[in-house]
């Protein structure tokens, strides 16, 4: 079994690509006790981190899937010597899939916590010194999807303020740096037009993770099934997830957190 967590419901934009690739169990945690992660410290996130990996491991999974961009930012350095299972984190899919398409103007859009981290913009710069990276911090956009306010004029309104200075740098590729903003992909498409490549990191990082267990992975199919935890309201992700995935889901299970700081 893989562990996949997110402070709330955008892992599951990676969780939707992962079951295309592998056919081991998975396990959803969204931790919306402390959703929004984007203004969290690295500390914070890696108090969470610890928690959720203990929870994993009681659960019998063999690795987990950081389906979060910030936490990859933040707490994946500090974290990824210590911890007990294989850690997979989105930063370095998203960078490969992004220089994959572009022509050397990116906008990224990601938390305050991960653009501010930098990281992003070490790692365009490690991969690819001559391409331009423009960041976007957009801190509406995840309470938004976490109400599942995906096709909402507040949500338009949030995505112009925020995608038109970027568009004012003439980027050619825009990634979106946070596992919720696949959700709004439609609208950002109305916003940005049909000329400029929208980059989600999520099909390509599933596509390693599953390459990562061959044992479980035996190409393009149904994975065995998914158990669905949060540390908030089951009901309410549970509800809101079905809007955001056009399907039903099963019962979604509670874990209480524990240990919040290191
Ligand atoms: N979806 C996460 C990310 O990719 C966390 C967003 C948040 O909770 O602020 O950054």
């Amino acid at each position: 079994m893989i562990g996949i967590y997110d402070s709330g419901l955008g892992g599951l934009s990676v969780w939707r690509e992962l079951r295309q690739y592998t056919q081991a169990r998975l396990l959803y945690f969204g931790d919306t006790k402390h959703v929004p992660y984007g203004e969290k410290t690295a500390q914070e996130l890696e108090g969470y981190f610890w928690d959720i990996v203990g929870f994993f491991q009681k659960q019998g999974c063999e690795g987990v899937v950081v389906a979060c961009n910030t936490s990859s930012a933040l707490v994946l350095p500090r974290v990824r010597e210590k911890a007990p299972l294989p850690v997979f984190g989105i930063l370095e899919s998203a960078v490969m899939a992004t220089l994959a398409v572009t022509d050397g103007r990116v906008g990224l859009l990601a938390t305050q916590g991960t653009v501010e981290s930098g990281a992003y913009q070490n790692a365009f710069q490690a991969a690819s010194p001559d391409t331009m990276l423009f960041a976007r911090s957009a801190p509406r956009l995840v309470p938004l999807v976490e109400q599942g306010q995906i096709r909402s004029k507040v949500a338009r309104e949030a995505l112009v303020d925020y995608l038109t200075p970027l568009l004012a740098e003439d980027i050619d590729t825009l990634l979106l740096g946070c596992t919720h903003y696949p959700f709004l992909e439609d609208l950002i498409r109305e916003v940005v037009g049909d000329t400029i490549r929208i980059v989600n990191p999520a099909p390509t990082m599933a596509r390693q993770i599953a390459e990562a267990f061959p044992h479980v992975t035996k190409g393009p199919g149904a994975s065995q099934g998914t158990q669905f935890w949060v540390s908030g309201n089951p009901k309410a992700f549970q509800t809101t997830a079905e809007l955001l995935l056009g399907e039903s889901l099963p019962a979604v299970g509670f874990y209480t957190m524990s240990g919040e700081n290191i």
